[in-house]
């Protein structure tokens, strides 16, 4: 392993524009749950019958609030009792070694802006856990711990209508701001893409790897298992996010 450590800080060290892709598995070290595989919150059906991605939809949350908001709350619980750890504080160290080092991630946790990444190199691409708005009069209120301990669903203090957090369920489209800086960022290449806990489960995660290996650049995936991406990636680094990102960043930082 300490080879292809280092072999990867020595392509990160090179690269200019570098994406990193993150996924559930970088939070998974901060207590969170993941989506797929062990454990996994999509593994299975809810209490009421009901596949967790029909629960977690913007159909649902339209036609029973208090059903979606039962499962957002578990979700927001989860980030509310955890915090970012130090894979989340090495990626934000590179960002600052390398000026043109873009962070994609498809957590909702808020983590990577709770560790210094800077906001304008962070793609959320499936939005934010918080803060709230209200769906009919779009006023925004940034008290989700105080929502969650109150009844749900959480209404607007304004007009009582239904408040959300600007997370992307199901069946919803993505941020276009998002994927429009994704696409103009793309279009300038990057040097280096580096997946880190992700099965990769969307072409939008899956492209920017292919597109830049064709390119010639240097591609690298941090995760414990075989994902769809591992053969196409030039090094595979298995194992958790935590530890192997520390270690690449002392290697790149050169401590
Ligand atoms: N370090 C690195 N990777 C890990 C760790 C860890 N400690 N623990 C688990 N993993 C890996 C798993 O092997 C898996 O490949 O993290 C990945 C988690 O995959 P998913 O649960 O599918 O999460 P993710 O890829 O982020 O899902 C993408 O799907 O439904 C949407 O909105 C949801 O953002 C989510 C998206």
């Amino acid at each position: 392993m300490y080879e292809i450590i280092a072999r990867t800080a020595w392509s990160l060290r090179r690269a200019e524009r570098i994406l990193i892709i993150t996924g559930a598995g970088l939070s998974a070290d901060s207590g969170l749950p993941t989506y797929r595989g062990l454990g996994g919150l999509y593994n299975g059906c809810t209490p009421e019958g009901l596949p967790i991605e029909d629960v977690l939809s913007g159909p649902m949350l339209g036609r029973d609030p208090a059903l979606c908001w039962k499962y957002l709350a578990e979700l927001g619980r989860a980030c509310l009792k955890a915090e970012p750890n130090a894979g989340h504080q090495a990626i934000a160290e590179l960002q600052r070694l390398k000026p043109q080092c873009w962070v994609l991630t498809q957590n909702i946790d808020g983590f990577h802006r709770a560790a210094g990444s800077p906001p304008e190199r962070l793609i959320e691409i499936h939005g934010g856990i918080a803060p709230l708005f209200c769906q009919s009069c779009g006023a925004e209120s940034d008290d989700l711990e105080g929502h969650l301990q109150r009844s749900l669903p959480p209404l607007c203090t304004a007009c009582g209508g239904v408040l959300r957090p600007p997370v992307v369920l199901f069946e919803e489209m993505l941020p276009e701001a998002a994927v429009e800086r994704l696409h103009g960022e793309m279009r300038k290449g990057f040097d280096a893409v580096l997946s880190v806990g992700t099965t990769a489960s969307f072409p939008y995660i899956v492209e920017p790897v292919l597109q830049t290996r064709a390119a010639g650049g240097f591609t690298a995936e941090i995760n414990p298992t075989a994902t769809e991406l591992s053969p196409y990636v030039d090094v595979h680094l298995r194992g958790r996010a935590l530890d192997i990102l520390s270690q690449l960043l002392s290697h790149i930082a050169g401590d």
